[in-house]
């Protein structure tokens, strides 16, 4: 089994679970980009058109739905499971069952804003994926991302680590990338913002995440 055929059967089985699991605030990057969101919003930018990647049950689509109320929204997951939520939470939103990989290569709109929230720590070609992605963001448009931060990398530029499969089935592959090599993959791009913050506990330790702002000049 193939790290997207990993994913896709992990994230089917959590669907019905996720939204009570991550309630309480045990899953925050969100509460994150709704404060970016805010701070571009107030800054009077505009967006029209926003694509979010790894959509899962809508709460990243939920928060750009509060933070832009007529934009009109795009957004995919690998699981089906899961987006059937994200269809109930904001139902004007055009959804699609896709890999990240193979939707950014297809693109052929560009966007206002592009968010990838909790997803991208399981895609192991992000490197080449971002640059196609900056070419389908719009002047004067905005990447905001996570990724799981990488600490005590010890010098490394990048990390993997084999997250154990659920019965019986094959880990998944989360990646880790220096914060420098995710700008340089962002051609045209600049830093406007970078958080670091817990995520989310893992067998009771802190995950730590980084979320980029990113804007194209
Ligand atoms: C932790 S959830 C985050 C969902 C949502 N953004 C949120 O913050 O609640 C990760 C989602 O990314 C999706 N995902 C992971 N790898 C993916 C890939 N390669 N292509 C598309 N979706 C992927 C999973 O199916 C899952 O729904």
């Amino acid at each position: 089994m193939d790290q997207t055929e990993a994913v896709r059967r992990y994230f089917d089985a959590q669907a019905d679970s996720y939204d009570e699991y991550t309630g309480d605030g045990a899953w925050t990057p969100n509460q994150y980009l709704a404060g970016v969101l805010d701070t571009l919003a107030a800054g009077q930018v505009e967006v029209r058109t926003a694509l979010d990647l790894g959509a899962g049950t809508g709460q990243t689509l939920e928060v750009v739905r509060a933070a832009y109320p007529q934009a009109r929204l795009s957004a995919s997951d690998l699981s089906a499971a899961m987006l059937q939520r994200a269809a109930l939470r904001v139902p004007d939103a055009h959804l699609e069952v896709a890999d990240i990989s193979s939707h950014v290569a297809r693109l052929t709109e560009s966007f206002d804003l592009v968010t990838a929230i909790g997803c991208l720590e399981l895609v192991g070609d992000l490197l080449t994926v971002l640059p196609r992605l900056m070419r389908h963001v719009n002047p004067g448009g905005h990447v905001a991302l996570t990724t799981q931060a990488l600490i005590d990398g010890q010098g490394a530029e990048h990390a993997s680590t084999a997250l154990a499969g659920a019965d019986g089935d094959a880990p998944r592959w989360c990646y880790s990338w220096s914060t420098a090599q995710l700008l340089r993959a962002l051609p045209g791009g600049q830093l406007r913002s970078s958080h670091l913050f817990t995520a989310y506990h893992r067998a009771g330790k802190p995950v730590l995440y980084e979320l980029l702002l990113i804007g194209k000049g």
